[in-house]
């Protein structure tokens, strides 16, 4: 099916000419670097086979000028992705509203179904949107509620969710309760207790952030769902820095609504996201943009909107070839390594602190570096006038530190020079 799909948009570019010799070598390249890559696959290389991993680093197209370790924030692509969107994006010049809508978005369902086999669910529960705010204010918006019925919610959950969350109570009267997690914990029992302590008759709807990202720490979302579900409650994940991340299917988490940015974990080009609504709820939900049939159960109505970049939309396909190349598995692994790898050596530097859980089961690339006496900012603008060296400072509610969040072309040496840097500013 994608060979098909390839074949013919390679064959509408080549017969219009416009195949450079740039094209032509970049294309040479790429599948050089790719074919090495499937040869090196065969020998099932681990986390911790730099070789291997070195190779994922040149089809990405790193700054060598500075140490990219916020990933959390967004993903880079890799080059194959960028020459996807650029190539898409000059066939769509050559006459938009042929190419985008008679040529490129033939690919539509190819591509649903082709998510749907990375998410592990039926493509009828694809939407295919721009990100994870639009996806899952898609569902917020979407759900039928009354005044006075309750939304289960947490303190640590995303700003925008949370304010889409607020602009509804504000307009009409829904009523919100809040959990306040001590994070970092590994303690599923107290987690879900978070949210069934608050649960009443009333409760309609449990939003759930599946990795939370100011910390990394990973929420139980399918122990939430199954008590949600005994009470008839629906389940709303934020799964932003969870899918393409951590190896799962949608529908295992026991939600009703799931919504991803792809442009971080699965490196799809900037402004590509995915909403999942199960079968059941789909006819029940309102599309944010209006559809001549809100009411249909075809999920394509959640993807009225307007025009939009469809060179963004189909270089998903490259990104999920990429992904596919490395393996789910393969990825959530070396990604662990990497925040073990830096976190365990900086955890025995005096004064230092991680707060993110350690072990596999709750935590993915994302920790959360901690300094005694020193504020968040102050390390992060350290690291980044002494080593270039490029974090965010998180500060919210009780969490405080710098995020460090490698990705999976991130170099071994990278992080010795950050461990390096750590030690430097502890001790000043
Ligand atoms: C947990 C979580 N949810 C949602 C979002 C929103 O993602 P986007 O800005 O791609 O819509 C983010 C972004 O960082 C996030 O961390």
């Amino acid at each position: 099916m994608e060979n098909a799909r390839r074949q013919f948009l390679q064959q509408s570019i080549g017969s219009l000419g416009v195949l450079s010799t740039s094209t032509l070598f970049d294309s040479a390249r790429k599948e050089s670097l790719i074919a090495e890559i499937h040869q090196a696959i065969r020998s099932n290389p681990g986390p911790n086979d730099e070789e291997f991993w070195g190779l994922i680093r040149q089809a990405y197209t790193v700054s060598p000028q500075l140490i990219n370790l916020n990933n959390g924030g967004v993903s880079p692509q890799p080059e194959s992705v960028q020459n996807a969107m650029i190539r898409f994006y000059q066939m769509a010049n050559e006459g938009p509203s042929y190419y985008m809508w008679q040529v490129l978005d033939q690919g539509r369902e190819p591509l649903r179904r082709r998510l749907a086999n990375l998410a592990g669910c039926d493509p009828e529960e694809i939407a295919i949107n721009r990100n994870a705010s639009e996806a899952l204010e898609t569902a917020i918006y979407g759900i039928p509620l009354e005044k006075g019925d309750e939304v289960v919610l947490c303190k640590q959950d995303y700003p925008n969710m949370i304010n889409a969350w607020k602009q509804r109570e504000k307009r009409e009267g829904i009523v919100l309760k809040w959990a306040d997690h001590q994070l970092p914990t590994e303690d599923t029992a107290r987690l879900v207790k978070g949210y069934t302590d608050l649960f009443t008759r009333k409760t309609k709807v449990v939003h759930i952030t599946h990795v939370i990202n100011w910390n990394g720490q990973v929420l139980p979302a399918k122990a939430i769902s199954i008590e949600a579900a005994k009470r008839d409650i629906r389940v709303v994940i934020d799964g932003a820095h969870s899918f393409a991340h951590l190896e799962y299917n949608i529908p295992d988490l026991g939600g009703d609504y799931f919504g991803t940015s792809l442009h971080k974990w699965l490196s799809a080009p900037f402004g590509s996201g995915l909403l999942w609504v199960k079968k059941s709820r789909i006819e029940e939900t309102w599309p944010l943009f209006a559809n001549p049939d809100p009411a249909t159960p075809d999920i394509r109505k959640f993807e009225a909107l307007g025009t939009r970049s469809f060179p963004i939309e189909h270089a998903i396909g490259e990104a999920i070839d990429f992904q596919e190349l490395i393996g789910n598995k393969r990825k959530q692994e070396r990604l662990w390594y990497l925040k073990n790898y830096w976190s365990t050596r900086a955890i025995d530097i005096p004064g230092v602190s991680i707060g993110t859980p350690v072990s596999p089961d709750w935590s993915g690339a994302i920790a959360l570096l901690q300094v005694d006496g020193k504020e968040p900012s102050e390390v992060s603008q350290a690291l980044w006038r002494d080593y270039k060296i490029h974090t965010v400072a998180i500060v919210w509610e009780e969490i405080k530190g710098v995020r460090i969040t490698p990705h999976v072309y991130t170099s071994l040496r990278d992080l010795d020079l950050l461990v390096k840097a750590i030690r430097q500013i502890a001790s000043a």
